[in-house]
């Protein structure tokens, strides 16, 4: 379980709802984000079974939501936009220490785990207020249950990877990071991880 140190106002919600086809359009780029970043830690660490077997699940699931996402997305007319670059993701790697096991094989799974809660979190404020909407309110609260499992899987993994004590210590310094990465007042386009 992780507390998320700083929690997303409801007006986050209410601003991306009012520009859904932005929304969701970025959903579906975060969805395929986090099934490429799983298939990478299955690549990084072969020799790991439950890793590659909980990964390569996970992302396949991932790569399930990216679909459902994008055909929302087309649904809403959003148009398709090149890959671009999520901030917050950037803030949570560019923390992330390189070159040592296991401290860097921690450090990606745990900022997996902060970025499948902080997704939940904002998938479940997105849910109330979509009553106008309710194919993509279905659709938000089916994901926030898948999304509720990965973080813990993510920890897990990561409590596996560099021992518990280890695992925890570093959690703690890393949600810092989380929170801080989303200080600040709103800028730019709306999306999932957008600050508010
Ligand atoms: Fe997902
Ligand atoms: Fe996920």
């Amino acid at each position: 379980m992780i507390d998320l140190l700083r929690k997303t106002p409801p007006s986050w919600a209410e601003h991306a709802v009012s520009r859904l086809p932005e929304l969701v359009a970025d959903h579906a780029t975060c969805e395929l984000q986090a099934a490429v970043f799983a298939l990478a830690l299955v690549g990084r660490y072969p020799g790991d079974p439950l890793l590659v077997d909980r990964l390569s699940a996970l992302a396949a699931e991932e790569l399930r939501h990216f679909r459902k996402a994008t055909k929302e997305a087309r649904h809403l007319g959003a148009r398709s936009h090149p890959r671009r670059s999520n901030p917050y993701v950037s803030t949570l790697r560019a923390a992330c220490r390189s070159g040592r096991e296991p401290d860097q094989g921690l450090d990606l799974l745990l900022t997996g785990a902060l970025i499948e809660v902080r997704s939940h979190e904002r998938f479940l404020l997105l849910v109330p207020c979509l009553s106008a909407e309710p194919r993509l309110a279905k659709l938000y609260a089916e994901l926030a249950i898948a999304e509720e499992r990965h973080g813990p899987a993510y920890l897990d993994l990561a409590e596996r990877h560099a021992g518990k004590e280890a695992a925890r210590a570093r959690l703690a310094e890393l949600l810092v990071v989380e929170a801080k990465a989303l200080e600040g007042p709103p800028d730019g386009p709306v999306a999932v991880h957008s600050r508010a």
